[in-house]
């Protein structure tokens, strides 16, 4: 038996690189070619596999740690330290990002020369690419980690998922993608609470104090009156968690504003009548998506989303519409807007809001917005202010019609007021840009005939 030391091989174009997993703990016993180690960088994560078979004496690094070609990993009570056994290629994974450069292992020995590169996959690497990639021996069990490839770990470690709960499905209980896509379905449900947010909430008392204010009001409300108890519908549920992080995460602000419909309202009722037989009834809604879509497109900022640093500036127009329900409020989008008439529109709306209130809406009919309209003109009210649908950056309210008296420069007219409220991020957008859409959207639904200016 002689004492090996395992050292970072040649991991290609990268000088440095963190420890991100410890595979194995002292006294394991390892194959050679059985990966030790995972390290990352910004682009790749590889696994350090060991160039002899033996038992781990010693670790010599730790998570966090910064490696580069050459530094010790561990050391290894090994019996052929002479002659380390060759390692055959290792298959890269191909769902990657950035492309980075696999180095050239086949054949040659593993001394210090092969690392397993692993390329990580986006949000959503392919199943395909995590199956090629090396899989863990059973006895180089992570330090209290599941099995889990690199790619995934990255995955989970993106979206803050604390993987040692994520129960896996794969062989010997290996997380999955779909296994950590599961689990984030199950805390953002609240149906599953992480180990953190449990710890939090616990010391919070769950009711916001961990934000420094004070404890939310216990009251024992039967002392004061009869009360029922009722469970929030599961769509109420996740639509609350999504509507707190906008609201609490997004610096609101509303521009309430009025639209002159006058014209446009006796346009939309003509057009209803003289195409009664159609069985499509054209609504005031129809119109708002449009005129919004014209809008969007003369002030594409608030049209896009913020990535970081990035704006990212969408060139297509989906807009989502609020639809109330009886399990509660939906947001169905509507495709490629720019692109289709008010007909249409007026269409796919009654089918999407009547499959909304059925609860048959596809994942697909409700993702992908990027500009959201609230329409509460059929019931009532004047100004309010919606919580933007992040990650867009505007939402635009509507409330009732009613026929204002309007100066005309000589005198009052009677004219029909549509009351509109633009909330917008202000991390992106500025006062002068919103009072300034909310002036073209106002003149386009005065007058359609601009949108073709
Ligand atoms: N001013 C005056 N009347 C209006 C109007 C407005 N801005 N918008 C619609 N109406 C009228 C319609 O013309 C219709 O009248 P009619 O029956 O005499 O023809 C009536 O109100 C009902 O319209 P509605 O069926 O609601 O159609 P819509 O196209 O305006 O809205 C939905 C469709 C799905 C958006 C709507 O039914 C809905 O669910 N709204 C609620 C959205 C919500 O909850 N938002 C709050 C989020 S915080």
């Amino acid at each position: 038996m002689a004492l090996v030391d395992i050292l970072v091989p040649d991991i290609g174009d990268f000088d440095e690189v963190s420890v991100i997993e410890l595979m194995v703990k002292p006294g394991d016993t390892v194959k050679a070619e059985q990966s030790l180690i995972t390290v990352e960088s910004d682009k790749a994560s590889m696994e350090i596999p060991s160039s002899h078979a033996g038992v781990v004496k010693e670790i010599k690094v730790q998570l966090g740690d910064k490696v580069k070609q050459g530094s010790l990993v561990l050391t290894l009570e090994s019996a052929s330290a002479a002659s380390p056994a060759p390692v055959a290629a290792a298959t890269p994974a191909v769902a990657a990002v950035a492309p980075v450069s696999a180095p050239n292992v086949a054949a040659a020995p593993v001394s210090s020369a092969q690392v397993a590169p692993v390329l990580v996959a986006p949000a959503a690497p392919a199943p395909a690419a995590t199956a090629a990639l090396p899989a863990h021996e059973p006895t180089a069990l992570a330090l209290n980690l599941p099995h889990a490839s690199p790619s995934v770990r990255k995955f989970a470690r993106e979206l803050g998922v604390p993987l040692n709960e994520v129960k896996g499905s794969g062989p010997k209980g290996r997380v999955t993608l779909i296994d950590v896509q599961g689990f984030t379905r199950s805390v953002m449900s609240g149906a599953v609470q992480t180990q953190a947010g449990a710890a939090q909430a616990k010391a919070s008392g769950g009711d916001g104090a961990g934000l420094g204010l004070i404890a939310w009001p216990k009251v024992d409300f039967a002392k004061f009156g009869p009360t029922e108890r009722k469970d929030i519908a599961r769509i109420k549920k996740i639509s609350a968690a999504n509507l707190h992080r906008n609201w609490v995460m997004i610096p609101h602000v509303t521009n309430h504003d009025d639209a002159d419909i006058t014209d446009l309202e006796a346009f939309r009722v003509a057009t209803n009548k003289e195409n009664e037989k159609s069985g499509i009834k054209v609504t005031m809604l129809a119109f708002l998506i449009k005129a919004c879509v014209a809008a969007l497109k003369k002030f594409p900022e608030f049209n896009s989303s913020l990535d970081g640093d990035q704006l990212v500036l969408k060139q297509y127009f989906h807009i989502g519409f609020a639809a109330d329900t009886p399990n509660g409020l939906m947001v169905p989008v509507i495709k490629d807007a720019d692109k289709k008439g008010i007909f249409q529109i007026s269409q796919e709306m009654a089918e999407l809001a009547k499959k909304a209130r059925e609860g048959k809406l596809s994942p697909a009919e409700m993702t992908g917005a990027s500009f959201t309209i609230s329409s509460l003109g059929g019931i009532g009210g004047r100004y309010f202010t919606p919580i933007i649908n992040a990650p867009e950056v505007a939402i635009l309210g509507v409330c009732k019609s009613q026929m204002e008296p309007v100066w005309d420069g000589k005198t009052f007219v009677p004219r029909l007021m549509l009351p509109l409220s633009l909330s917008w991020d202000h991390r992106v957008i500025d006062g002068a840009a919103a009072a300034r859409f909310n002036v073209y959207l106002g003149q386009i639904l005065a007058d359609f005939r601009r949108v073709l200016l």
